[in-house]
């Protein structure tokens, strides 16, 4: 069978595709890479494979992907300064011979006037990941309703406003779930090199429906206030969340530097990201959850930070 390496495979999205792949039976063909795999014991105790690899030190790479064929490559959490890391990446998958890249990209990334942060380190990405000869596809992921509703809901909650410099913009807003769900259908499938999918949500909204939806659903009211660039940032540097990537840092519970998400909220007011796509039904052969799924899913929590 065809063996897969999965970078990021301790993280979330990994562990959502690893899981997957280990459910249709594929766990002797999965290596799984994390710069400590101690974390991935449990993967390991059902029969993969979990080695020690750092995209900081592309030497651990090339050991890392020996005898992969295919390659998911989770894109890194240095968000706005990831394009060395993953170039380390493409590199030691080229020199261990993997013959086929799977990588989690972004939506809207084709115009240079897309104002986000990560826009750089994605499309830079591909365009190494096609320079380097391999066979790719390329995942372009809208952004995870887990980060507003899982992640930031629970202070959106606790304060009754959800604060945003994306204005009126709208997003199709997709479960990360759903995206890993996407990878593993590529992964273990065929036909889907050369391809770039949008793997998007069901439906464009704007972040005041997004409050409404969640004020309708859990009961309690809830009030959107659009803040300039200036007022968001002002908001983050009051939290200390960083301007630009610390590494393996969680300030106030978010994982991301205010650059990142004061640029990426401004895509979204200036409709970057406004892109729906059918491909989740494509490749999932069932449409992608919604928003309002997952509000109800977690409304036990949400009601609990309420309180
Ligand atoms: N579309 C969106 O809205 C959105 C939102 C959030 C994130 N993302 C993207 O999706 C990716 C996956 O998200 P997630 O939720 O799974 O993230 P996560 O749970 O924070 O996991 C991050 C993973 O990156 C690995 N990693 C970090 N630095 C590394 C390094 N130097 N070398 C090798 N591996 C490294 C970690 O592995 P170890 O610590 O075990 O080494 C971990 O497995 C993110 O990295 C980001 O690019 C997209």
């Amino acid at each position: 069978m065809t063996r897969i390496a999965i970078t990021g495979a301790s993280g979330q999205y990994g562990r959502i595709v690893a899981q997957a792949l280990i459910d249709q039976g594929r766990a002797r063909d999965l290596i799984l890479m994390s710069r400590t795999p101690d974390k991935l014991a449990d993967m390991a105790a059902q029969g993969c494979e979990a080695r020690y690899g750092d995209y900081d030190h592309p030497a651990s790479m090339v050991a890392a992907l020996a005898g992969a064929e295919r390659l998911l490559l989770i894109s890194g959490t240095r968000v706005g300064a990831r394009v060395a890391q993953h170039e380390a990446a493409v590199d030691a998958a080229r020199a261990a011979g993997v013959g086929h890249v799977v990588y989690t990209s972004f939506i809207g990334i084709d115009d240079p006037a897309n104002p986000a942060e990560v826009r750089h380190d994605h499309i830079e990405t591909e365009r190494l990941i096609r320079a380097s000869g391999l066979n790719f596809t390329f995942l372009r992921d809208a952004h995870y309703a887990d980060a507003m509703i899982v992640m930031a809901g629970p202070g959106v909650m606790a304060s009754r406003q959800w604060i945003s410099n994306a204005g009126e913009g709208r997003e199709a807003m997709v479960w990360r779930e759903d995206c890993a769900l996407c990878a593993v259908a590529v992964l273990a499938g065929e036909g889907h090199a050369g391809q770039t999918y949008d793997i998007t949500g069901p439906e464009l909204q704007t972040f005041a429906e997004v409050t409404a939806l969640m004020a309708e659903v859990t009961g309690v009211p809830l009030e959107y206030v659009p803040v300039s660039d200036e007022q968001q940032y002002a908001m983050f540097d009051a939290m200390r969340i960083p301007r630009r990537p610390v590494d393996d840092q969680h300030v106030s519970g978010i994982p991301w530097n205010s650059d990142d998400m004061v640029s990426f909220g401004r895509a979204i007011r200036e409709g970057f990201l406004e892109i729906r796509s059918g491909d989740v039904q494509r490749l999932l052969g069932r449409p992608p959850r919604s928003v309002r799924q997952m509000i109800a899913e977690n409304v036990e929590m949400l009601c609990g930070a309420a309180a």
